[in-house]
C-alpha cells in the first residue's frame, strides 16, 4: 500500500471517523450542519438516486465511510445488500453499527476492488475517489465499471479541482470584506494534506471526458453547487432557506451550468 494510503487510512481510523464532543464525526466538520440548509443538503444527497437504477442485488459503496447520513440509506433501500468497502476498519465498524444485517463490510482500496466482474446491480462512491494519488482516479473508475453488472449504472461524487461558481463567489466576499476594511481570510490550497484533514486530489470535467469518454458512457449531472464555504459565508438564518429553494430549483433547471461550474458534480457511469 502507497504510503498515501496508508496515511488518509489512518487519518480516518484515528481522527475522521471518531466521535467529538457533539456526537457529530469529526468528518462532518467538511459540511454545513446549520439547520437552515438541512433541506437543501438533504435534498442534493437525494440526487445520487438519478444516478441510479431503484433495485438489485447487490450496491457497492465504495469509500462507504460509517454511511453517515440517513439519505445515504436510500440508495440501497431497494436492494438486498449493502457491499460497504473502506480502507479503514473504523468506517466500516461504524457502518455496521448504522446498517448491521443490510451490509456487507470489506476492508480494501478502490482502486483495487476484490470483487468479480459484473458483480454489482449498482455502485455509489461519495467523496472517496479524491483520496487517491491522480494517477489513481482512472483505476478507480475502471474498477466500478468493471465490476458492474451489464446495463447497470453507478453515481460517483467528488468536489471539482475548481469551481467558477464558488470561486466568484468567495471573491466577491472578500473584495466586499476588503472595501469595508474587515479582515479577509488566506484562501486554503487544495490538493495538499492539512492539519485538519488528509491527502486529496480533485479533477475537473476535461479531465473526466478525456479520461473515461473513450473507455465508458459517462454523464456529469448536477449533486450539489454550493460549496460549504458558499454556504456558511451567504446563508443567514433569516431568508437561508427559501434562498436554497431558490438555488435548488435554478440547479434542476440549468443542470448542465452547475454541474460543471458548481462544487460537486454527479457522474453517473453506465454500462
Ligand atoms: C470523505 S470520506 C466519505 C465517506 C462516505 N462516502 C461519505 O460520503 O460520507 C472518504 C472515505 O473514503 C475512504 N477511502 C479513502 N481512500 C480509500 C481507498 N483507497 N479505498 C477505499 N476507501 C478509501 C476513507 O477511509 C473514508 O472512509
Amino acid at each position: 500500500m502507497t504510503n498515501t494510503k496508508q496515511k488518509v487510512r489512518k487519518f480516518y481510523d484515528e481522527v475522521g471517523w471518531k466521535q467529538e464532543d457533539d456526537g457529530n464525526y469529526q468528518n462532518a466538520r467538511y459540511e454545513d450542519l446549520r439547520p437552515v440548509s438541512s433541506e437543501y443538503i438533504r435534498k442534493t444527497r437525494l440526487r445520487v438516486l438519478n444516478g441510479l437504477l431503484p433495485n438489485g442485488r447487490f450496491l457497492l459503496d465504495a469509500g462507504s465511510g460509517p454511511v453517515q447520513y440517513e439519505e445515504y440509506k436510500t440508495y440501497s433501500a431497494g436492494y438486498q445488500k449493502r457491499v460497504c468497502l473502506d480502507i479503514s476498519i473504523q468506517a466500516l465498524r461504524e457502518a455496521r453499527n448504522r446498517i448491521g444485517q443490510h451490509g456487507w463490510f470489506v476492508v480494501g482500496d478502490l482502486a483495487h476492488l476484490p470483487f468479480k466482474d459484473g458483480a454489482f446491480d449498482g455502485a455509489v462512491s461519495m467523496h472517496a475517489i479524491h483520496h487517491l494519488a491522480l494517477t489513481e482516479h482512472p483505476n478507480a473508475y475502471a474498477e466500478i465499471y468493471r465490476t458492474l453488472a451489464p446495463k447497470r449504472t453507478a453515481a460517483i461524487v467528488n468536489g471539482w479541482s475548481d469551481s467558477p461558481l464558488n470561486r466568484g463567489a468567495e471573491n466577491l466576499l472578500r473584495w466586499f470584506r476588503k472595501l469595508r476594511g474587515l479582515p479577509v481570510k488566506e484562501k486554503k490550497k487544495l490538493g495538499v494534506d492539512s492539519a485538519e484533514g488528509t491527502f486529496v486530489e480533485k479533477i475537473n470535467p476535461a479531465w473526466i471526458r478525456r479520461e473515461l469518454g473513450s473507455k465508458m458512457t459517462v454523464e456529469i449531472k448536477v449533486w450539489r453547487g454550493l460549496s460549504t464555504n458558499t454556504l456558511r459565508s451567504y446563508v443567514r438564518p433569516f431568508g437561508g432557506r427559501v434562498l436554497l429553494r431558490l438555488v435548488f430549483w435554478l440547479e434542476n433547471a440549468f443542470p448542465k451550468f452547475f454541474a460543471e461550474n458548481g462544487q460537486y458534480p454527479l457522474i453517473v457511469i453506465k454500462k
